[in-house]
């Protein structure tokens, strides 16, 4: 049995870091157009709430990656859905939902820096740093957590739970 009945963070906490990380994001690139590829699926809420308040021009685009660990190698990038738009000599910010291990995120980024932009950051609405196995670290970082499955707010598991307006903790018995 499945039961998400603990709540984590609200849906007025979620307010405030969207708020927070605007301001940040609103400071930093104050003037400058912003390429802002948002991941798929987990992203789409965060990234969604996000542009909105931004005030400088952006351009939205999304990608759908995955990372696997095979038996030889540290981890390979799948792309499922690359975005449409060239980034060469853009600021580009890559929206993610959650950062975990950081695998697919360490990925992303290597082939990312290939195609040359301006600038590449990273912005996550929660982050796992307990379960990290990479050297990454989000450049702006919404909601640190404790090592814990969450869903919500984009976040699922098995597809479900994303349309939650707020965070829970996923318990399995
Ligand atoms: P990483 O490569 O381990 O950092 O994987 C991050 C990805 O795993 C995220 O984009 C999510 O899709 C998924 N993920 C990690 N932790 C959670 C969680 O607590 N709830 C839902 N999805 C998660
Ligand atoms: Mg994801």
């Amino acid at each position: 049995m499945i039961d998400t009945s603990e709540v984590l963070i609200t849906h007025e906490q979620i307010q405030e870091m969207l708020d927070r990380l605007a301001a940040e994001l609103n400071r930093d690139y104050a003037g400058r157009p912003l390429v802002v590829v948002g991941i798929l699926t987990g992203a789409f809420i965060f990234c969604s709430d996000l542009v909105r308040r931004l005030e400088m021009p952006v351009i939205v685009d999304f990608m759908q990656v995955s990372s696997y660990v095979g038996e030889i190698s540290t981890g390979n990038l799948k792309i499922k859905k690359d975005m449409s738009y060239d980034i060469a000599g853009k600021d580009v910010l890559i929206v993610e939902d959650i950062i975990d291990t950081g695998r697919t995120l360490a990925l992303l980024k290597e082939q990312l820096l290939k195609r040359g932009p301006a600038s590449l950051k990273i912005c996550t609405a929660f982050d796992k740093p307990d379960r990290r196995v990479t050297e990454l670290v989000p450049d702006y970082n919404g909601i640190t957590i404790p090592d814990k499955f969450i869903v919500g707010y984009g976040l699922d598991l098995d597809g479900e739970y994303r349309n939650y307006d707020d965070i829970r903790v996923v318990k399995q018995e």
